[in-house]
């Protein structure tokens, strides 16, 4: 049921029940990335049972893991009935929790935990959906780790100053549409306007594909969020890298994370008999493709480009016989880097070298960019806060950097936002074999509850020094 354009209340929520008054604005914005260091508040020790139960978290992957789960792995794609039908089943262990739920006109849910003070709310979540075949954990471990953050609180009679607000948000991965991060760039107001023309692979636009989920994709920009609204954000998510494995650190605190340009290649040559085309004088699509994916891997090789990951991860040749020369194929490149200029620079050269490639042999390219992200720098005060936490739970954290996208690079346009990882089993993610163990996580979410209380108090000391 819709009381709002462009805000769903999921069944059961407390704003049915007609509980929750958010529109208005509720103060001036606290948390900007600009803030110098503050001296550091004298904040109240929370009480020694604010621990996460790792029982509990791996209960709550596992319920998740079943939407869409199965011998090959999580299949739950962005703007899907099972990404939504995630959405209402957390939404509904948030309303349980005697939290106000609500979904937003991107497919978001929020959940706000009220506080006796009309503050800029703490954030804290990831998102739901997952790339084919993907893990049980990437995403989810953030949405899981938010709820349990709720319960600590709870369990521990610890009240914050500031609403908090769990997220869980739509469609981050990109393997749907290309574009990732859809429902945390929206609310940063970012990328509404691509609605008709990113198309899945059955050529579906994330307009239709929202609207078979319910969501009214003309509602959009009523998502965005009034950075006034919001203090800072949270995300608690799985390294995806082997970083913290391999020198057997638990936690990772992030300073950067890497920003991606994703490109569909098209390639036109001439299909002919296999046989009876002489090698010389064929326009052999896939042998150019054959050049451009050992360019890419060439150049992101290089020493100059330290950090620089390119990949062609999707590859169609056609006609697709034995017997016959391709004609044409379409792939997608995808380069990441945490230098935006490099990330950049990184293609054009990639590029520069494919047609080059396509020349020589006589086959046409053409070039459709698909998704364009710069890196992000996360601000340097809310990591402060959390390596204070991680040093007061009593953790060893890694700063390390993100190699893959996350729903806080997008938030941190708009709200200072931080980034919390634990440690992927070989580094693997994107695939079945994904795996972060439960005593893991609940020591990241230990990190994130202490990172939510310190940043109340140290926001409640800018806050009194303004
Ligand atoms: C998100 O997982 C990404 O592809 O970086
Ligand atoms: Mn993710
Ligand atoms: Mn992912």
């Amino acid at each position: 049921m819709s009381t709002v354009p462009g805000r769903t209340d999921l069944p059961g929520s407390a704003r049915a029940a007609g509980k929750r008054p958010l529109d208005g604005q509720t103060g001036p914005r606290a948390g900007l990335s600009d803030i110098p260091p503050q001296p550091t508040a004298s904040l109240a020790e929370p009480a020694e049972s604010l621990r996460a139960d790792p029982v509990r978290i791996a209960a709550d992957l596992e319920a998740i893991a079943r939407i869409g789960g199965g011998e090959g792995g999580v299949t739950r794609p962005g703007y899907s009935p099972l990404e939504r039908q995630a959405h209402e089943l957390v939404g509904g262990w948030l309303t349980d929790l005697g939290l106000t739920v609500w979904g937003d006109a991107a497919g978001n849910t929020i959940a706000e935990l009220p506080a006796p003070a009309s503050k800029p709310a703490l954030g804290t979540g990831s998102h739901l959906d997952s790339v084919p075949g993907g893990g049980r954990f990437d995403g989810v471990v953030g949405v899981v780790g938010a709820v349990e953050v709720v319960r600590m609180l709870r369990d521990a009679g610890v009240t914050l100053g500031r609403p908090l607000r769990v997220v869980c948000f739509a469609a981050e991965e990109g393997a749907r549409f290309g574009q990732a991060c859809l429902g945390s760039r929206a609310v940063a107001g970012i990328g509404a306007s691509d609605i008709d023309e990113i198309r899945d692979e059955g050529g579906v636009t994330r307009a239709q594909a929202m609207r078979e989920v319910g969501l009214d994709p003309t509602d959009l920009d009523l998502a965005r969020w009034d950075p006034r609204d919001w203090a800072a954000f949270l995300e608690l998510h799985v390294e995806q890298g082997t970083v913290l494995e391999s020198q057997g650190v638990r936690v990772g605190v992030v300073d950067l994370v890497s920003g991606s340009t994703r490109l569909e290649l098209e390639l036109h040559g001439r299909a002919s008999h296999s046989g009876g085309t002489p090698m010389t004088g064929r326009s052999d699509a896939l042998a150019a493709a054959a050049e451009i994916v050992t360019a890419a891997e060439h150049v992101a090789n290089d020493p100059r480009h330290r950090g620089t990951r390119a990949t062609i991860g999707r590859l169609q040749v056609a006609p697709g016989n034995i017997t016959t020369i391709p004609g044409h194929v379409v792939c997608t490149l995808d380069v990441r880097d945490v230098d935006s200029d490099r990330q950049r620079l990184t293609v054009l050269e990639m590029l520069r070298r494919g047609a080059e490639a396509c020349a020589r042999r006589h086959v046409s390219m053409s070039v459709r960019l698909i998704g364009d992200t710069s890196p992000a720098v996360l601000p340097i005060w809310v990591r402060r806060v959390v390596t204070r936490a991680a040093r007061a739970v009593g953790v060893e954290y890694r700063v390390v950097t993100s190699g893959a996208s996350h729903d806080a690079q997008s938030v941190n346009t708009i709200v200072p936002a931080g980034i919390i990882f634990v440690p992927s089993r070989a580094g693997l993610s994107h695939v079945a074999e994904e795996w972060t163990d439960a005593a893991d996580i609940a020591m990241g979410t230990d990190v994130l509850a202490r990172s939510l209380i310190e940043l109340d108090g140290e926001l409640a000391v800018i806050e009194g020094i303004r």
